[in-house]
């Protein structure tokens, strides 16, 4: 297949386009390089032998996304691009509907002008909200509690009022857990701007060197060890579930929606403990208070994505941890140390 991929130069992005290469499709990636750099694609590139026609466009930009378009010959699209950041989607909502919203109403009119209408969107499970109903099934409420969630979930609902309205299209919903990880040669991962937010990453630079210790946010919630239970997933079992979705939609139409997540819950201390010993040296931390807005805890039911697509996660958290640390420790500053190194 032709396969476009918005937002193909981030952390989710840069894996799946290897994974795409590397099962024979050939790639366009479109990205404004908001939170990423190009470099990824490079290595994607070296990596696979493989070239990826990369096109620097804003999805807000509705006339160069057209022009992509035009004459693109693409048999489907995958679409990552989009802002991420839960705190900064609170102080600046606006740029959060506008980027993520609007690039996607953007996306989808070039796509029914193109006449190309298979798409599989980058959903969360953020869209569930605080429900602690574990495990989570794609039939749990949607309730998001923060405006990047509800990006997320305004957007589902107009890709499934597309879908609706034309019988034509056929559209994945994929609503991932954490995901966590990095490709095994160590070339490419996931490179945060500033002070990460999220857990794996911010470990992975205490362990480098780039910061002194983890913050543990709560250690009394009603856990095994108080701390909060997440689902990580590999970046690249997630990537295959792109690859499924995409072979799963070459023949069929409708809307469908799959948690990509492992089934398993682990703990922020199980976590520091796994990294800790993939990295072969103690992660120090200490007790915080709540983050405000967390759940105690959060895992998918994967069975529909199995049942559905034949896909579901193979890595365990210690090799999660193993491949992130790989990534982090051979580029201790990210893709661009010297851009970083004033954060
Ligand atoms: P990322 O920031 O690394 O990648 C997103 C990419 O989109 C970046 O390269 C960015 O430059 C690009 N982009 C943003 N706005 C754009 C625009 N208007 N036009 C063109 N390009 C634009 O993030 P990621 O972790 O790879 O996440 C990919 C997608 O998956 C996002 O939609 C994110 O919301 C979703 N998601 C991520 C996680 C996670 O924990 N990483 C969890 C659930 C869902
Ligand atoms: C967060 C976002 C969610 C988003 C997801 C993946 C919030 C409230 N939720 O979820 O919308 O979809 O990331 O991008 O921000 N933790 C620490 N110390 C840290 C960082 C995290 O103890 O420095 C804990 C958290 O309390 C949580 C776990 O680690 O229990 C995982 O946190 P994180 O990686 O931020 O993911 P989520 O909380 O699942």
């Amino acid at each position: 297949m032709k396969v476009l991929v918005t937002g193909g130069a981030g952390y989710i992005g840069s894996h799946t386009v290897l994974c795409l290469l590397e099962a024979g499709h050939e790639v366009v990636v479109v990205d404004n390089l908001a939170n990423s750099d190009a470099e990824s694609l490079r290595r994607v590139e070296e990596l696979t032998g493989r070239s990826v026609d990369f096109l620097q466009v804003d999805l807000l930009d509705a006339r160069a996304l057209d022009d992509v378009f035009a004459g693109g010959g693409f048999d489907a699209v995958i679409h990552f691009a989009g802002l991420k950041a839960v705190g900064e989607s609170v102080t600046k909502p606006l740029s959060y509907y506008r980027n993520n919203v609007v690039g996607t109403l953007n996306l989808v009119e070039s796509m029914e002008k193109a006449e190309v209408r298979r798409l599989v969107f980058s959903s969360s499970a953020t869209v569930y909200g605080a429900s602690e109903n574990v495990p989570l099934t794609e039939e749990t409420p949607l309730d998001a509690t923060n405006p990047y969630g509800r990006t997320k979930e305004q957007i589902e609902d107009i890709l499934s009022d597309v879908g609706h309205a034309d019988a034509r299209w056929s559209i994945a919903l994929l609503r991932y857990f954490n995901p966590v990880g990095a490709h095994e040669s160590g070339r490419i991962g996931e490179d945060p701007q500033g002070v990460p937010n999220n857990l794996l990453p911010f470990v992975a630079q205490v362990a480098v060197g780039r910061r002194e210790k983890v913050t543990i946010f709560g250690s009394d919630y009603p856990t095994a060890d108080g701390t909060g239970v997440r689902d990580y997933i590999h970046v690249i079992d997630l990537a295959g579930g792109h690859l499924s979705a995409l072979r799963f939609l070459a023949n069929k139409t409708g809307t469908f929606r799959w948690n990509l997540g492992t089934g398993r819950g682990s703990s922020v201390l199980e976590v520091i403990h796994a990294f800790s010993a993939a990295a072969g040296r103690l992660v120090p931390f200490e007790i915080g208070p709540r983050r405000p807005g967390d759940s105690a805890v959060s895992y998918a039911d994967p069975s529909a994505a199995l049942a559905d697509l034949g896909w579901s996660a193979q890595r365990d958290l210690a090799s999660m941890c193993a491949d992130h640390w790989g990534w982090q420790s051979a580029n201790p500053g990210g893709y661009s140390a010297d851009a970083r190194a004033k954060d």
